[in-house]
């Protein structure tokens, strides 16, 4: 394992330990652990509903494994870590709240979701901001952590609560107004920019456009006779970024179950033999997304190391203290809880170390 692989990794385990203290991000607990998730840099999906980002997250993923449907699907943020391993291992995934369990059967993860969400959430249409954390581990995906967001929409629909609209909205807000959110801002070719409630959005908490991603989705489905030059090339929006192509699997083909390997290859020979595109070819497609997102959160991650230490180090005083309040040796759940999560700190510590020599 390289040096930055392990970087996401570990950033992983600590937004997990944050996740199993429960109170993160916006959170009601005013302690170390808050600040610490708040320094911790995530990529978030952000996009108008339909506009491709479940799409777009399976061709990174290069699995079909999220629920799917009309209206609202998403309503729990869905934290997906991927981890990368050695070519012919058996691909797996693993929920957070089931840590026993490994599911090969891509279907039975998508049924999970599902179920989970609706645990939480009851059968109705509401949404909630407790995240669903999914690790996958693939030979086929690169080291990277992705929040999947619900769609923002402009209308609730029947059986929805009136304030969808805004309370989407404001969740999505929670992900974005943070400074060290990397914002992956999904909009389809076959809309005019403009209206995009990705970069509406991102132009707002990210003016500068240095945290901001943009993905264009559905370049397939543009009128015949135009292209998305002037958004790729940056001369309709311009972000610190480059913008990202990317051609995902059409309705026709999620209802024959194209293979989404298959699917990767087809968006390669898309922007490989296009008139139009063929000059950006090698910076366009998801699994150039992938590696550019990696790369970027890594090299982000390495920036923060120093502060996200100093964090770790005041958590791991506040433990102290907690848990000398509580009497050792801890006999309660909650004091043995703290103390893993204290035992899970000092190893970061140590790890970060290393990385700043
Ligand atoms: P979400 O609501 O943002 O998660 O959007 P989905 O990923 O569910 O996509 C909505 C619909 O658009 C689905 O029918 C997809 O098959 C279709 N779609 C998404 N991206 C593309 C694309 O690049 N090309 C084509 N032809 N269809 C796409
Ligand atoms: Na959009
Ligand atoms: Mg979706």
């Amino acid at each position: 394992m390289t040096t930055m692989e392990s970087l996401i990794g570990l950033v992983n385990r600590i937004q997990r330990a944050c996740t199993v203290l429960g109170d993160y991000g916006g959170g009601t607990g005013d302690n170390a652990f808050n600040s610490l998730w708040e320094a911790l840099p995530t990529v978030a999906v952000v996009g108008g509903q339909s506009s491709g980002k479940s799409s777009v997250l399976e061709s990174i993923v290069g699995r079909d494994f999220l629920p799917r449907g009309s209206g609202i699907v998403t309503r729990r943020p869905l934290v997906l870590q991927l981890h990368k391993m050695e070519e012919g291992t058996e691909e797996y995934a693993e929920f957070l709240h089931l840590p026993k369990r490994q599911f090969t059967d891509f279907v039975l993860v998508r049924k999970e979701i599902q179920d989970e969400t609706d645990r939480i959430t009851g059968k109705s249409k509401q949404i909630s901001p407790v995240p669903i954390h999914l690790s996958i581990f693939s030979p086929n995906v690169v080291n990277l952590t992705l929040v999947d967001l619900p769609g923002l929409t402009k209308v609730a629909v029947e059986g929805q609560p009136e304030t969808i609209v805004e309370d989407i909205e404001s969740m999505v807000r929670t992900y974005v107004d943070k400074p060290n959110c990397i914002i992956l801002a999904i909009s389809p070719a076959n809309q005019d920019i403009a209206t995009s409630d990705a970069i509406k959005l991102a132009k707002e908490v990210d003016p500068a456009g240095e945290r901001t991603f943009g993905v264009l989705t559905k370049l397939d489905l543009m009128d015949k006779g135009t292209n998305a030059l002037d958004v790729l090339e940056g001369r309709s929006y311009r972000l610190q970024h480059p913008w990202v192509g990317i051609v995902n699997r059409s309705q026709a083909d999620i209802n024959r179950n194209a293979d989404m390997m298959l699917a990767r290859r087809k968006e390669r020979d898309y922007f490989d033999t296009s008139p139009d595109y063929g000059h950006l070819a090698s910076k366009m497609g998801s699994e150039y997304l992938a590696k550019l997102l990696s790369k970027h959160l890594e090299s982000v991650i390495r920036s923060r190391i120093p502060s996200i230490l100093s964090l770790i180090n005041k958590s791991i005083e506040e433990l102290e203290r907690e848990l000398d309040k509580m009497g050792r040796p801890v006999a309660v759940d909650a004091g043995a809880q703290l103390y893993t999560i204290l035992e899970m700190c000092r190893a970061f510590d140590k790890v970060f170390k290393e990385h700043l020599d």
